[in-house]
């Protein structure tokens, strides 16, 4: 039905007659001749329609933006004056002499270059949505990602293995979603919240090298970086050593921003253990991309009498820390006070600050309501987050973790309120990863990763060990531009570290049979040393394509209530159905039988 892609007609085919199809962008009646910039996957072309060709003219005159076309015509040059070079079709015109009108379309519901409709709209009509260049961009920048991915995996001999997406519970920490069955009335399948047993089951049948790229399910509150259904490039190795894998990971991350934006990494990704990157960022994915650390000030502050700071000072659970912020001592009391409020969105009381005027006039040179509770500490202080002139400093002060996430947040909404934000990508691994928590309410212990990672101990001292939140594991996460893009580790691959890793969890034996049973029971039958990882495929997108909403990366996403407008997923189903699944009558509608 055509010779070339709209966007593919270039000056090399001057003179030649061509078949083009796609969409009309635009009509343009210009007094007695039409124009129409008829679009496809590749682009626009412009297309000049002649009244002396009068049964073509006829149609053309008819037509609406987004009627789907076929033409025929001679490629000829634009005149002088009217050649656009920033088009690759720019420098030639079609003159159609056969035009067919292969659909017509009714008066669509939002222009595509309209920047200002809602999302809503864009997703209720996601086709229509997905017709617009940037989508078009998104949707192939995707495509070139995971053709990387898959050719980069092919020659390290790695093999795509498809696993059940009707599974039971998979332990990655959200809620699932769950499938009624019909055969076995009153049991549910779960939906995998990833691949994670399923490919420690196949390096123990001796896949040594998996990959696959695949929906994972996990049913939580969604943030713009979160959905509840998404991709996973899931990997897995047998006989690798931790170094290996992540070496691997690293030569794979390379070669997608390679090959798909044609970016290139100077040397190797840093590594950074957990407990530097809370220290100095507050969370455990910094965005390496801003120039600014806490500083922790708790040790100067002990003995003052402004409790705010002296308790969480003396408080082993607490913290006191600073954040300089270069040349920022003209901020307003106005962006002041809105950066308090920000930090209170995490929990924090209050924001203190110190501007810096005059360091050299010592303590008098310092504009704040707080040093005056200790004038002793604050020239050292000071010194400790080499303060400069002009600068302003921040201060947090509370139970360790509000100070963490709220500062932390703080220096990632400074640096880009502020544009301070250097380099385009700034890759790091976080490494030696605590392996449990205590959750705060329960204080029972949770696995950081999952309860598959390798703890970096033995056994006995899993058993016997006094301070569990003090034990690292071989876990792994990479962090690009303050976004975790994949995680991973090492796995337990002796029965007896997996039953002890259970016991401190507090799982029971009886427990971790009947969710896990299947997997204890394969560690029992030879299982090789196995380590892997998983990349969130929508994330990588958005990092590559420097796109803000997940929702923007990803064809038919959900909304942030986890439904699909295009769809209407989810629906109600007839009382019929939900018999057949032994689920209770929901009570009919108004008009309904
Ligand atoms: P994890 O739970 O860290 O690890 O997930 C791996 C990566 O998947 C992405 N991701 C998400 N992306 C979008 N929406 C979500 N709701 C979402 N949740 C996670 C993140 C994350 O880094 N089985 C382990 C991996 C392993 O150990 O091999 C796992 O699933 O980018
Ligand atoms: P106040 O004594 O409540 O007037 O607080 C004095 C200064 O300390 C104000 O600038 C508050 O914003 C700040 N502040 C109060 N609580 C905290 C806290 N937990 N961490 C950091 N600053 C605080």
């Amino acid at each position: 039905m055509r010779t070339q892609y709209c966007g593919q007609v270039t000056e090399s085919f001057i003179d030649q007659t061509v078949t083009v199809a796609g969409w009309v962008h635009r009509r343009r009646d210009h007094g007695g001749v039409i124009f129409i910039d008829l679009r496809d996957r590749e682009g626009l072309v412009q297309v000049v329609v002649n009244p002396d060709t009068a049964e073509v003219f006829a149609k053309a005159e008819r037509l609406r933006s987004e009627c789907v076309l076929q033409i025929t015509g001679k490629v000829i040059p634009r005149t002088e004056g009217t050649i656009n070079p920033n088009m690759t079709t720019g420098k030639i015109e079609v003159v159609a002499n056969e035009l067919n009108v292969l659909s017509m379309a009714e008066p669509i519901p939002f222009q595509l270059d309209d920047k200002n409709v809602g999302e809503e709209t864009r997703l209720k009509f996601r086709y229509i949505d997905l017709r617009r260049d940037e989508m078009q961009e998104t949707l192939m920048l995707r495509y070139k990602v995971t053709r990387s991915m898959r050719r980069y995996l092919d020659d390290n001999n790695f093999m795509d293995i498809e696993t059940p997406i009707l599974t039971k519970s998979t332990p990655e920490g959200a809620r699932d979603y769950l499938v009624p069955s019909r055969t076995h009335q009153n049991k549910f399948f779960a939906l995998p919240q990833s691949p994670q047993l399923f490919k420690q089951l196949l390096m123990m049948s001796g896949f040594d090298r998996y990959y696959q790229i695949t929906r994972c399910f996990r049913d939580e509150d969604l943030r713009a970086d979160r959905q509840p259904e998404f991709t996973q490039l899931d990997i897995e190795t047998s006989f690798m050593e931790e170094e290996a894998v992540m070496d691997l990971m690293e030569g794979l991350t390379k070669t997608i921003f390679k090959e798909s934006i044609g970016y290139e990494f100077e040397g190797d990704f840093p590594r950074m253990p957990y407990s530097e990157a809370i220290e100095k960022y507050g969370i455990d994915r910094p965005d390496l991309r801003i120039d600014m650390q806490l500083v922790d000030v708790a040790d100067l502050l002990q003995d003052i009498d402004f409790k705010v700071f002296a308790a969480p000072a003396k408080d082993p659970k607490g913290r006191v820390a600073a954040l300089k912020v270069p040349g920022a001592g003209s901020m307003s009391r106005k962006d002041i006070d809105a950066y308090t409020k920000f930090v209170g969105i995490y929990g924090a009381k209050g924001l203190a600050y110190i501007k810096v005027n005059d360091l050299a006039a010592g303590i008098e040179g310092l504009q704040s309501p707080i040093v005056k509770f200790f004038p002793e500490q604050v020239m050292e202080i000071m010194k400790r987050v080499e303060a400069k002139d002009g600068d302003i400093v921040f201060f947090g002060a509370d139970k360790a973790k509000i100070v963490n996430e709220a500062l932390g947040a703080l220096r990632v909404k400074i640096g880009e309120d502020l544009g301070m934000l250097n380099g385009k990508f700034k890759p790091v691994w976080v490494v030696d990863f605590p392996m449990f928590e205590a959750d705060e309410e329960t204080a029972r212990m949770t696995a950081i990763h999952h309860p598959f990672t390798q703890p970096k101990a033995t056994t006995e001292e899993i058993l016997n060990h006094d301070n569990p939140e003090q034990m690292l594991s071989k876990a792994y996460d990479l962090v690009i531009n303050g976004l975790e893009v994949g995680g991973g580790s090492v796995r337990i691959h002796d029965t007896s570290m997996q039953a002890a890793v259970f016991k401190m969890l507090g799982i029971s034996d009886e427990e971790a049979q009947d969710k896990f049973g299947f997997l204890l029971n394969a560690l029992k039958y030879g299982c090789p040393p196995h380590a892997g990882m998983a990349f969130g495929l929508d994330r990588l997108v958005m990092i590559l394509g420097d796109i803000a909403s997940i929702r923007d990366v990803i064809a038919f996403p959900k909304t942030q209530s986890a439904a699909c407008l295009l769809t209407e997923a989810p629906g109600l189903v007839d009382n019929a159905q939900l018999t057949d699944l032994a689920l209770r009558f929901r009570k009919p509608l108004r008009g309904e039988a």
